[in-house]
C-alpha cells in the first residue's frame, strides 16, 4: 500500500477544511441560481397577471373612448416597485400612453421597446401575449395586445395596439443573491464549527495518542529499548498501544539476548580465529617438516637405488674384469705359442714329407702305423686344426677384450672411447639372453663416428639398460610367430652431436604410463625381476653426466625405440 505523506494532525484538518470550502461553494451557487430561478417565476407571474389584467382595462376603455381612465390606469401602474417603464403603442407602433411622458408619441425605435419589434408583430398576429426575459436576465417584459377599436362587423380587430411593460429584475435578484450569501455563510459557519469540533475530537482521541505511539516507536528505533507507550482506556487505540508495549518488551528481551549471544559469539569467533591460526601455522610446520621428510626420504631411495644399481654394475664389473684377467693370461699364453706350435708343425710334416721322399718304399710296419693313425688325413687335417685353434684364441682374446672393455672398472674419468665398442661388449654380455631363450636378431646400423669423450663405464651402463628392457619387451611380445628384433642405429646429427637409437618390436609402453617410464622405482615387472631404477639412472647419466639427451617413443604392440643424443666433446 501506498504511504500516506501527510500527518494526520493536519491532513485531517486540512481535508474537513477543503472539503467544506468545496462544498460551500457549490451550495451558495446552486442557493442563488435557486433564487434567482424563483426571483424570475414570480416577476414573470407578476407580469402576465398585470399584463393580462391592465390590458383587458385599457381595451375596454379605449372602446369607450374613455381615454383619460386610461391614462390614469397607466400611471397607477407606477407605484408598482418592479415595473421600470409602462408603455402604449397604437396601431402604427407609436406611444400613445406612458408612465414616464416624455415617451409620448415616439416610435417604437425610439424606446426602449424597441428590441421586441418582432415579438410586437407575433402577438397582434396572435392576439395573445408573451412573457419574455432579456438576455442577461436583468429584465422582464410582458407584451399584451390591446384592441383599441373595433370596427361594426369586424371580426377580427384591425387596430391593434400594444401594452409593453418592463419589470428591472436586477434589484430583486441582489437582494436574492445576499439572502442567499448569508444563509450559505451561516451554514458554512455552523458546519466549520462542527469541522472543529469533531477534529478537536480526532486531535484528542486519536491524534494525541497516535502520535505517542508514533513518538515512542521512534525511540524504540532508535534504540531505547525501554521506552513504553502510556494511552489509557478499551478502544481500539488502547488495545493498538497495549499490542505495541507486548512487543516492544519482546523486542527488547530479543534484543537483549541477541546481543548477549553476539557478544558470545564474537568471543567464540576471535578464539576460534586465533586457535584456527595457530593450527595453521603449526599445520604448515608440520607440512613443510613432512615435505622435507619426503624430499630426504626420496633422496634417501633413490640414492640407495643408484647404489644398489651401481654395486650391481660394480660387482658385474669386476666379476667380468676377473674373468677376463683370469682367461687373459692362459690365453696370451695359448695364443703366444700357438704361432710356435704352427711352425713346428709345418717343420715335422715338411720333415715327414722329406723323410717320404728319401725312402720312398717303408717298412711294413712302418706302413700299418701310417694306415692306421690316417698319416695323409693328418698331415692334410693338422694344420686346418692348428689354423681353428687360432682363430678360436682369437676369438677367445676378442672376447676378453669386450670383457675388460665393459667393465672399464679404471675409468671414472673423462675418455674419448669408440661408443660401438662399448655397445658391442654390452651385446656380449647379454649374448646369452639374447640367443639362449629367443632368437633374437640384432640389426646394427652403425655409421662412422668419431670418437667420443665420456664415461664410458657409465655409457656401458645406459646401453645395458636399455638393451635388458628391449629383451623384456621382446620376451613379453604376445606375436609367438614374429620374428624378434633388436635394431641399433648410430649417426652422426651434426658436428657437435651423435645419436644412438636402440629400437625393439616388443609390447610396447602404454600412453598412460609413457609419463612415469623415467621415474625412481617405476616399473611394471613382477618383484624382483625390476627395481625400477634402470632408465631413471640412464636419464640422469645422459641428462645430468653428459649433458645429452633421452627420449623415447612407443606404440603398444608394435615396439619402441630409445633414442640417446649426446655430445662429442664435453
Ligand atoms: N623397451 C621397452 N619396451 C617396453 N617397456 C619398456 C621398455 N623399456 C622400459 N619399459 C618400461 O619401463 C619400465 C621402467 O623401466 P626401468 O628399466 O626403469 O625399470 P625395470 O626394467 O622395470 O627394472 P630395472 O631397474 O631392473 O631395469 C619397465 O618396467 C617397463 O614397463
Ligand atoms: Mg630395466
Amino acid at each position: 500500500m501506498k504511504q500516506f505523506p501527510f500527518s494526520l494532525r493536519f491532513s485531517i484538518p486540512a481535508i474537513l477544511l477543503i472539503s467544506s470550502t468545496i462544498l460551500g461553494g457549490i451550495n451558495i451557487q446552486q442557493e442563488t441560481s435557486n433564487s434567482f430561478q424563483r426571483v424570475e417565476e414570480n416577476v414573470s407571474g407578476n407580469a402576465r397577471f398585470a399584463g393580462e389584467q391592465i390590458s383587458g382595462m385599457l381595451e375596454y376603455l379605449y372602446r369607450r373612448g374613455n381615454i383619460e381612465q386610461a391614462e390614469i390606469a397607466i400611471s397607477k401602474m407606477q407605484t408598482d416597485v418592479n415595473l421600470s417603464l409602462a408603455l402604449l403603442y397604437d396601431r402604427e407602433n407609436r406611444v400613445l400612453l406612458a408612465t414616464q411622458y416624455e415617451l409620448r408619441n415616439r416610435s417604437l425605435q425610439q424606446t426602449p421597446a424597441a428590441k421586441n419589434k418582432r415579438a410586437f408583430t407575433q402577438v397582434r398576429e396572435n392576439l395573445s401575449g408573451q412573457i419574455i426575459l432579456s438576455e442577461d436576465r436583468q429584465k422582464i417584459w410582458a407584451i399584451y395586445p390591446v384592441p383599441l377599436q373595433t370596427e361594426p362587423g369586424e371580426l377580427r380587430p384591425s387596430k391593434v395596439g400594444i401594452l409593453w411593460l418592463s419589470y428591472d429584475i436586477s434589484r430583486l435578484k441582489q437582494q436574492a443573491f445576499s439572502d442567499a450569501l448569508s444563509r450559505s455563510v451561516t451554514s458554512k459557519i455552523a458546519l466549520a464549527g462542527f469541522c472543529i469540533l469533531l477534529w478537536l475530537f480526532f486531535e484528542k482521541t486519536l491524534t494525541i495518542r497516535a502520535g505517542q505511539i508514533v513518538e515512542v516507536s521512534k525511540k524504540i528505533a532508535q534504540g531505547e529499548l525501554n521506552q513504553r507507550v502510556n494511552i489509557q482506556g478499551s478502544d481500539e487505540l488502547a488495545q493498538i498501544a497495549s499490542g505495541f508495549n507486548k512487543m516492544a518488551n519482546w523486542i527488547q528481551t530479543n534484543t537483549e539476548k541477541l546481543q548477549a549471544s553476539e557478544t558470545a559469539l564474537q568471543k567464540a569467533n576471535e578464539t576460534l580465529e586465533q586457535q584456527v591460526k595457530e593450527r595453521t601455522i603449526a599445520l604448515s610446520e608440520q607440512k613443510k617438516q613432512k615435505n622435507q621428510l619426503e624430499e630426504t626420504l626420496h633422496k634417501l631411495q633413490q640414492t640407495q637405488a643408484q647404489l644398489v644399481q651401481q654395486e650391481k654394475m660394480s660387482s658385474l664389473g669386476q666379476l667380468v674384469a676377473g674373468i677376463a684377467h683370469e682367461i687373459n693370461n692362459p690365453i696370451n699364453f695359448i695364443h703366444g705359442n700357438i704361432a710356435h706350435v704352427e711352425e713346428y708343425t709345418q717343420d715335422l710334416l715338411d720333415f715327414v714329407e722329406l723323410v717320404q721322399q728319401c725312402y720312398p718304399n717303408p717298412s711294413s710296419e712302418i706302413e700299418d702305423w701310417a694306415d692306421e693313425v690316417e698319416f695323409e688325413f693328418l698331415q692334410e687335417d693338422l694344420p686346418k686344426t692348428i689354423n681353428s685353434i687360432k682363430i678360436g684364441t682369437k676369438r677367445v682374446r676378442d672376447i676378453v677384450l669386450s670383457l675388460r672393455n665393459f667393465s672399464r672398472l679404471d675409468e671414472s674419468e673423462l675418455k674419448k672411447v669408440e661408443l660401438h665398442d662399448g655397445i658391442e661388449s654390452t651385446l656380449l654380455i647379454l649374448q646369452s639372453r639374447l640367443k639362449q631363450k629367443l632368437a633374437i636378431q640384432v640389426v646394427k646400423n652403425y655409421s662412422d663416428l668419431p670418437l667420443i669423450e665420456c664415461y664410458p663405464g657409465q655409457l656401458n651402463q645406459v646401453f645395458m639398460n636399455i638393451l635388458a628392457n628391449a629383451i623384456d619387451a621382446l620376451e613379453t611380445s604376445e606375436h609367438e610367430n614374429q620374428l624378434r628384433q633388436i635394431t641399433i642405429h648410430t649417426s652422426r646429427v651434426d658436428e657437435k652431436w651423435v645419436k644412438i637409437a636402440i629400437a625393439d618390436n616388443g609390447c610396447g609402453i602404454s600412453p598412460s604410463i609413457q609419463n612415469q617410464i623415467f621415474n625412481p622405482f617405476f616399473t611394471t615387472k613382477p618383484v624382483g625381476k625390476g627395481t625400477g631404477m634402470g632408465m631413471a639412472i640412464s636419464y640422469q647419466i645422459i641428462t645430468e653426466k653428459h649433458g645429452g639427451k633421452l627420449t623415447f617413443s612407443s606404440t603398444v604392440g608394435t615396439g619402441t625405440e630409445f633414442t640417446i643424443q649426446i655430445p662429442i666433446q664435453q
